[in-house]
């Protein structure tokens, strides 16, 4: 995080909070962001874009996080019903929310379109099926966005690799039928076409990805005459030393050079997750077992792991790890860190370098767990989701609860 410092016990202190009195008055696990961190890339983003940028929440939300990015003037992107309610619920007007998915059901067409949701981005003919029939049945038309594949591939992981013809998502350019939507839309009544939508995947840290995207779009919009053009988000964070990602200020300026040089007069938007919240929030945890197998290596058990990040497990994602009571110390050790649940995938960091006197009760932090953590984690084994505090100028506001064993038995009811 920004506000990282290294307290006089060699300690690490986040927005002037120790992390291992935080880790003392809220337990672990626990997420810890850096409150100014996520404030300051809000800051990044709509400077360059104003409420063109867009927080796509699905990288992280709870209302507090959803009152943040509205407070920096950030619109919010919500992918299905759940993420618009959250965010509806933190009192953001629904005219600044856009809403997102390639099967959207008819209620939460319904709910958008009755809640009047600044934009939709249309996915699917079948989704234009859907809101013509609402606007037939009385519900207001939106402002549509359509989303457009352009058959770029990012330099990613296949799983949020989005930009290839092969893709559940959007209109295939190159096959005429992103035309075909255009024209469509554009003759609906149902419909207040004001742009088109790209995003081409997520955690890329080449600029060139985008700007061979909008060399597509502008293309494809030239002969249009449509007020906005929405480049998505995708912008990498790195995880692990020696990765490089631009900051979203060099973003911006990449990809509002490479429009207008591309002739694009549209508005440009942006939709970064990941950039603002990841790198805000380390995860706290507490080593509860050490277990050296001989010869081959040593195991580090903590009490969280892939319920509150399944990143590991499902892309191979790398972390790295200190202990917050001597972030400046030697890491001489080599060992596995791990989390508490049934089977060997549930890795949090494969090849951790550690201190040698790293011992059970040792609180450890993983950094760069904003995004994607908090919010796709679960409640594998029934395990009770963490908290998450909000840190800022030595003051540390809880946000989220612990889970009790009675949210596990909320909607069970057999
Ligand atoms: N806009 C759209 C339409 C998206 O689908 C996404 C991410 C974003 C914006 C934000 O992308 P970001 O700036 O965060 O890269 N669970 C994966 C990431 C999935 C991203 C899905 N879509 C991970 O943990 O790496």
């Amino acid at each position: 995080p920004d506000n990282a410092t290294v307290g006089d016990r060699g300690q690490l202190v986040i927005g002037g909070c120790d992390l291992l009195d935080l880790a003392e008055e809220f337990g672990t696990p626990l997420f810890v962001y850096d409150e100014d961190h996520l404030r300051a890339r809000a800051r990044e983003a709509v400077a360059a874009f104003g409420d063109h940028a867009t927080y796509a929440s699905k990288a992280f939300l709870c209302r507090a996080m959803a009152r943040l990015v509205h407070e920096e003037g950030m619109s919010i992107d919500v992918a299905t019903g759940g993420e618009m309610a959250v965010a509806l619920a933190a009192d953001v007007p629904a005219g600044r929310l856009h809403l997102h998915g390639n099967n959207k059901s008819g209620d939460e067409l319904r709910e958008a379109m009755a809640a009047g949701v600044g934009r939709i981005i249309v996915d699917s003919f079948d989704e234009m099926d859907r809101i013509e029939a609402l606007v037939a049945a009385g519900s207001p038309a939106p402002r549509v966005l359509l989303r457009v594949t352009p058959g770029v591939k990012a330099e990613t992981h296949e799983f949020v690799a989005t930009g290839q013809d092969d893709s559940k998502f959007g209109f295939t350019v190159a096959t005429g039928v992103a035309l075909e939507a255009v024209r469509r839309a554009e003759a609906s009544d149902a419909m207040d076409l004001v742009g088109i939508h790209c995003h081409i995947g997520s955690q890329v840290f080449e600029a060139e990805s985008f700007a061979k995207a909008l060399a597509v779009l502008a293309t494809f919009t030239a002969p249009l005459d449509l007020p906005e053009l929405v480049i998505g988000g995708g912008l990498g964070v790195p995880y692990v030393t020696g990765e490089q990602a631009p900051s979203i200020s060099d973003w911006a300026a990449e990809l509002t050079s490479a429009a207008a040089s591309l002739g694009i007069t549209a508005t440009l938007g942006i939709e970064p997750g990941r950039a603002i919240a990841a790198a805000a929030a380390v995860t706290l945890y507490t080593v509860g077992t050490v277990k050296p197998l001989e010869g081959i290596r040593t195991y580090v058990a903590v009490d969280g792991g892939m319920s509150d990040n399944p990143r590991p497990v499902l892309y191979g994602s790398g972390y790295e790890t200190f202990l917050p009571r001597a972030v400046e110390a030697e890491r001489p050790q080599q060992v596995r860190v791990v989390g508490k649940h049934c089977e060997s995938g549930d890795i949090l960091v494969r090849d951790a370098q550690v201190p040698s006197d790293l011992a059970v009760g040792d609180v450890l932090a993983t950094p760069v767990t904003g995004a994607y953590g908090h919010s796709m984690g679960s409640n594998y084994n029934k395990v009770l989701r963490p908290p998450v505090v909000f840190v800022r100028d030595g003051d540390a506001r809880l946000v989220v609860r612990r889970e009790t064993p009675e949210d596990l038995l909320r909607t069970d009811v057999g």
